[in-house]
């Protein structure tokens, strides 16, 4: 039992290739966290230092947490919960263990819930592009659109709502075909678009100004918050401790290299993230906008570029239109987690992925709600951490903030020092010499320290 834990016959369906898995990975990690979140909080956090410190994160705490669990996802070869489930009573351990597995799959479902309504945005933005109504326009004009659309609940509930559809649709179906057909043609067609829009900035006459707001690094802007920030941000871009990775490692063939793979994943994931920032900044300073304008930055910011730019009402369509299918392809991934949990229990996966589907919509209307009628409704007030949050905000920091970084701790703990070394070493080959001593005591240290200087 050195190599495997499951019993013959029982190995749920696999992506085809390596290439289809390192899509399908993409796609999960590749979402609004790259193009949406990443400019508007390193815009809100100062810049340089902010995007140093994430760089460490992914470097140091994401890539190795990534590979630990596209490993036991593979090694347990179930939902997040059922794999956790099985490792741990494989490697002798306590059932306490599978909380990783209940935290990761409520993470990823507390995300749904409102990433379901930021990428319902995308839709009207579709909608204006697609009919030329950017041509020419302001700043101001697009504040303005934004504005409005924000400030009307039925719409952002429209939105939300056949965001979440397509969503239970492909999740339904199974993800082996609908969708690793998909992001294998869509993933490539974002990173292009991405370059056209860089190589729009750079005439912009700004380009410097963004390029050295990205990578100067001024660290007395640096505050131990932001570093918490990044720290989150890098296991939400990565899509880790929400239960995806491990979904998606369940599929995964045994030859495949997850080392190798998790490399070419992780590398993507910040290679879109830096392009998105390239692309924007140089916009946001033209037009003398401000960098930490928060979650409006890009709705508010490219619409203006995109009306300046020849053949602009085409190429905003179609940014829109992958931004669209970038967010799908990671909120099925946040969907897994539970849909492949139910179908273990014996539910349908058409009857988990409606109600889970379902459920996840109800918990985003109070996100609809938030961004309007309930915006001054900020009910943890009485701690300072929380002041002034709405429950958007809410979800946002106790997920990314809080849940994914003590799941992504127990997750290192669990690998690092339950797990017998040759049990790892079994699914990670060589690369495993690297990787051991990093999960076991970098990994958990960094984490610890994060902690320490955000709780005292
Ligand atoms: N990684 C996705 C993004 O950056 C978000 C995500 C989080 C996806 C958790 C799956 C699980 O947009």
């Amino acid at each position: 039992m050195v190599n495997s834990v499951h019993e013959a016959g029982a190995r749920p369906a696999q992506w085809s290739s390596r290439f289809a898995f390192i899509m399908a990975a993409v796609g999960s990690a590749v979402g609004l966290g790259n193009i949406w979140k990443f400019p508007y909080i390193t815009g809100e956090n100062g810049g340089g230092a902010f995007v140093l410190v994430y760089l460490a994160c992914i470097a140091v705490i994401g890539l190795p947490l990534m590979m630990a669990e596209v490993m036991l996802g593979r090694r347990g070869g179930r939902s997040p919960i059922g794999t956790m489930e099985r490792v741990a009573a494989s490697e002798g351990r306590s059932q306490g263990w599978v909380g990783v597995g209940i935290m990761a799959t409520l993470a990823a479902f507390l995300i749904l819930s409102f990433y379901s309504v930021i990428a319902g945005w995308t839709m009207p933005y579709i909608v204006s592009a697609a009919s030329g109504e950017f041509g020419g326009i302001s700043a101001d004009d697009t504040g303005a659109l934004f504005e409005g659309l924000l400030a009307s609940p039925g719409e952002l509930l429209l939105w939300h709502s056949v965001f979440m559809g397509l969503t239970v649709l492909v999740s339904a179906g199974g993800v082996r075909h609908g969708l690793e057909r998909a992001v294998t043609k869509l993933m490539p067609a974002l990173f292009v678009l991405l370059l056209i829009l860089v190589g729009y900035a750079m005439t912009t006459g700004h380009f410097g100004e963004a390029a050295a707001f990205l990578f100067r690094p001024d660290f007395s802007a640096l505050t131990a918050e932001a570093v918490l920030v990044a720290l989150g941000h890098a296991f939400f871009t990565l899509s880790l401790a929400s239960g995806a990775m491990m979904a998606y490692g369940a599929y995964l063939k045994k030859e495949v290299s997850i080392a190798r793979t998790s490399v070419v994943v992780a590398i993507m994931d910040t290679g879109v993230a830096l392009l998105a920032g390239l692309a924007i900044f140089p916009v946001v300073f033209a037009n003398g906008l401000e960098p930490g304008a928060g979650p409006g930055l890009i709705f508010v910011t490219l619409p203006v570029a995109f009306g300046q730019m020849p053949g602009g009402s085409f190429f905003a369509t179609l940014f829109f239109v992958l931004l669209l299918f970038a967010a799908w392809s990671s909120s099925i991934s946040m969907l897994e987690s539970l849909v492949s949990y139910l179908n273990e229990k014996g539910v349908s996966r058409v009857k988990a992925a409606i109600g889970g589907g379902l459920v996840a919509w109800l918990v985003g209307i109070t996100t609809v709600l938030s961004l309007n009628e309930w915006s001054g409704f900020t009910p943890l007030d009485m701690f300072a951490r929380f002041e002034g949050k709405t429950l958007f905000d809410l979800y946002d920091y106790l997920t990314a903030n809080i849940m994914m970084p003590l799941g992504a701790l127990f997750t290192a703990c669990f690998v690092g020092w339950k797990m017998k070394p040759a049990h790892s070493a079994a699914e990670l080959g060589g690369w495993h010499r690297l990787w051991y001593p990093v999960i076991r005591y970098l990994s958990p240290i960094a984490l610890l320290i994060v902690f320490y200087f955000n709780l005292k």
